[in-house]
């Protein structure tokens, strides 16, 4: 069975259990000030999940391309990758009274029995090899006896022993939220107990993982495959939890997992999806995997994710979604160049073929992504040249002969070359050259890992606590900034178009607590006096405090009265549209009429000054446009 048989078979299992499918999101996500990249399915879902009306219904599925750069450092082992695809299905919520509908939401007795029939009838997975896990209660959130019964039945249904087959675990194991344990949760975060599916490979436990293996060890042993989220808390203020209006399954498995798990393949990297990756980097380095795992399992890893993100329009930098992708290609660069070989195109054509089918828009991109990773490559080569520049100058090479080999001893270095350097001066070449410290020592210095890793401490708490600031400042969909934000796109989506013409449409956009960023196609720079327009028509309409509200529609009616925005999605029937004045009885009184999922201000008035503080050309017929507001 191939990935894409995965994904088709998953799909049209949920689709004849009245799912509506819903569009992979970007894997760089709109207006979300608070994360980098999409890390789940149901991050562009939260709104929906806290009780927003979903304009599809209550039952989604989809395919989710997801990105964790906190599993960089992870990857090396069988299992971890830090792109992957997330196959999804939600309820949004169960009826108060409990009966299941048709189209309505459902809970624990609809998804678990569902996802087993999936896995065993479909995916034909032996029984044999499923283990379960269940949260096993935490303050006074209680255990989840539910979902036990539930697995117990399944289980001596099939035959076999529920108390082999399930454990429980507490809020490290099964609890899920975004921000991941309860006490690390912002308020207003929804999360909740999950009950996790794993597969056995039946290979020997490595005890550096602990005396005994279980279903959650980290040997390898077991896989988790699937993860199905019973979201009904949300985080209060003062730490405690309280019931989300509705209880809500967020369920999401790993399709390149669930394909380990179909071919009975412990190792991730040697599936019908990446083994011919692997090969190829084999090939050009004329080194065997079984020898370097670790390195080609990162060179693999990291060209993917770095050519789903560069496809998604993001390239290297040194800030935000570009520091991370300069960051994934640079490690890979590194063992890349450490097996010898610097030749990167057969490995990002070959991942292009195998993603094809899934994800068209890769093959597209072939000639960008290629680009961008080879001007990425000559300026790391700058980049090194430069630190070496400044080492030498720091640390002069010490002369040939005696001198040098009795130097050599004191360091502790026995290596000709190898210069031992200052932990601050690791740091300067971490923090103002952007050398990661397996890059410094790829150049050839070695240093004191303890105090280089103290003073890394140091810089993460500081820019933990800025990220823990940004996060507090409200998730994105509730912080007030951005919600003005939100209204001030409608705006100037619309006013553009009255300067520019009607044949202007919104590309994308992407909204911060401190500035709107937007999108557009057009090959021009704005002229001072069409900057001047635009903002004057905005703050017109801030200052005739237009009312706010949005309507749901039929798709069909919703272009009849002239809507606009990016409505590529297939929402079956109704669609949200927000009207900035006017309504569908009389549309042509509204400023704007827009599909989106909000949320918005209630009047235009509760914006302050709109200006435009900068534009930029992003290239192939595309302009960009930051603006205050
Ligand atoms: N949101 C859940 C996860 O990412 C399903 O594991």
């Amino acid at each position: 069975m191939t990935a894409s048989q995965i994904i088709e078979k998953y799909i049209k299992f949920f689709e004849s259990r009245d799912h509506i499918r819903i569009p992979n999101s970007s894997l760089v996500p709109e207006n979300d000030p608070t994360t980098l990249f999409t890390s789940s399915g149901m991050q562009p879902l939260v709104l929906y999940l806290l009780g927003g009306k979903h304009p599809a219904g209550k039952r989604l599925v989809n395919v989710q391309n997801c990105f964790r750069a906190q599993d960089i450092e992870e990857i090396g082992d069988n299992r971890h990758t830090t792109f992957f695809r997330m196959l999804g299905n939600w309820s949004l919520g169960k009826p108060a009274s409990q009966k299941t509908t048709s189209r309505g939401g459902y809970f624990k007795a609809e998804q678990i029995p569902w996802l087993w029939e999936f896995l065993t009838d479909r995916l034909k997975l032996p029984v044999e090899k499923l283990y379960v896990t269940i949260f096993n209660g935490f303050n006074d959130i209680e255990k989840d006896n539910e979902s036990y019964e539930i697995w117990k039945e399944i289980f001596e249904k099939a035959g076999l022993d529920a108390r082999e087959k399930i454990s429980f675990y507490g809020v490290d194991k099964n609890w899920w939220s975004r921000a991941g344990l309860p006490q690390n949760m912002p308020a207003g975060e929804p999360g909740g107990p999950d009950t996790e599916i794993f597969f056995d490979f039946e290979t020997e436990h490595d005890k550096k993982f602990g005396q005994k293996c279980h279903t959650n060890c980290d040997c390898g042993r077991y896989l988790e495959i699937g993860n199905s989220v019973f979201m009904q808390y949300q985080k209060k203020s003062d730490g405690s939890f309280v019931e989300l209006p509705q209880k809500n399954v967020d369920f999401g498995g790993g399709l390149e997992r669930l394909l380990a798990a179909t071919e009975n393949q412990n190792d991730i990297f040697q599936t019908s999806l990446l083994s011919p990756v692997i090969k190829t980097i084999e090939k050009i380095t004329r080194k065997t995997y079984d020898e370097n795992k670790e390195k080609i399992r990162i060179i693999a890893d990291h060209f993917v994710a770095s050519s789903f993100i560069i496809s998604a329009g993001v390239i290297p930098s040194n800030k935000e979604q570009g520091y991370i992708l300069r960051r994934l290609l640079r490690r890979s660069l590194d063992s890349l160049f450490q097996l010898e070989s610097s030749d990167i195109s057969p490995i990002i054509k070959i991942i292009v073929e195998q993603y094809k089918n899934t994800d068209g828009k890769l093959a597209k991109d072939f000639e960008k992504i290629k680009n961008v990773i080879l001007e990425e490559q000559q300026s790391y080569n700058q980049t090194q040249k430069k630190a070496k520049e400044f080492m030498h100058k720091k640390y002069p090479p010490l002369p040939a002969g005696p001198l040098r080999s009795e130097a050599s001893r004191k360091v502790g270095d026995e290596l000709m070359g190898i210069s031992k350097i200052s932990a601050e001066d690791a740091f300067i070449l971490y923090s103002t050259h952007g050398l990661s410290p397996s890059q410094i020592k790829s150049l050839g210095y070695t240093f004191d890992d303890r105090a280089f890793a103290n003073k890394m401490e140091e810089h993460q708490k500081l820019s933990r606590e800025g990220a823990a600031q940004k996060f507090a400042g409200g998730l994105a969909d509730t912080n007030t900034q951005t919600i003005m934000g939100h209204t001030a796109t409608h705006l100037l989506h619309q006013a553009i178009r009255d300067v520019l013409g009607d044949h202007i449409h919104q590309a994308g956009s992407n909204i911060t607590s401190q500035r709107v960023r937007f999108d557009f196609n057009y090959d021009k720079a704005l002229t001072e006096e069409e900057v001047k327009k635009i903002e004057e028509i905005i703050n017109k309409k801030i200052k005739e405090n237009l009312p706010v509200h949005f309507e749901m529609l039929p798709l069909e009616k919703a272009k009849d009265i002239g809507a606009i925005g990016l409505f590529d999605e297939k929402y079956e029937d109704n669609v949200k549209v927000y009207f900035i004045g006017g309504s569908t009885s009389s549309p042509q009184e509204a400023y704007s009429k827009e599909f989106c999922g909000g949320p918005h201000v209630n009047f235009t008035g509760e914006l302050k000054r709109f200006t435009i503080f900068k534009q930029e050309n992003l290239g192939r017929g595309l302009r960009r446009i930051y603006a205050n507001v």
